[in-house]
């Protein structure tokens, strides 16, 4: 069903392409960076909570930080929530005809919305741990180029 839902994406994506060519007679690719005539692309963000200040583990000690809410905002819009699962783990996938890579390295983060304060009453209550995001690597499945996103490390965000 995804893969449907990329290969009409894909198409409308080319559709575009080629009008926007024919209406300014240059080509589109480099305006877009598109994946014309190559792989659908997708983007996948995944990465483990631990209920620390900088929400990597400290040792072995450290619990991971369940049942956290993670926001992925790109230019101050909440573009999708994940809830961290037993294990600490959350995971977006994103379209890549709506973004480029560039752009999502240098406008997207991650925000933990959950106060720290939930997985250790020792760790603040207010503030927020965000994360810039860092491609490491892409991996071809299929017609798909999955482009792999980790955060590239959490800090806590004073309440402003
Ligand atoms: C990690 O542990 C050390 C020693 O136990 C402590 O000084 C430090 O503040 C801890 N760092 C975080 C991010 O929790
Ligand atoms: C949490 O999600 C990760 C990544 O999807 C998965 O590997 C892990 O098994 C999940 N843990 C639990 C307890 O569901
Ligand atoms: C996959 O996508 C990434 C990011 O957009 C790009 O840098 C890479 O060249 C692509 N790989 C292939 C085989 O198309």
């Amino acid at each position: 069903m995804a893969y449907s839902y990329y290969c009409k994406l894909s198409l409308l994506f080319i559709a575009l392409t080629m009008a926007f060519t024919t209406l300014t007679g240059r080509t589109a690719e480099a305006q877009l960076s598109g994946p014309i005539g190559s792989l659908l692309g997708l983007f996948r963000i995944d990465g483990i909570l631990f209920c620390s200040l900088d929400g990597t583990s400290n040792g072995t000690t450290t619990p991971i930080f369940h049942d956290a809410k993670v926001q992925l905002r790109c230019g101050g819009a909440v573009i999708s929530t994940s809830v961290t699962n037993a294990s600490g783990a959350f995971s977006f996938m994103l379209n890549p005809l709506q973004f480029l890579l560039s752009y999502v390295l240098d406008n997207c983060r991650l925000t933990v919305t959950t106060p720290l304060s939930t997985c250790n009453a020792a760790l603040p209550s207010v503030g927020q741990l965000v994360s810039q995001l860092q491609s490491v690597g892409s991996t071809v499945v299929g017609l798909l180029n999955v482009t792999q996103l980790v955060p590239g490390g959490f800090w806590l965000l004073p309440p402003s």
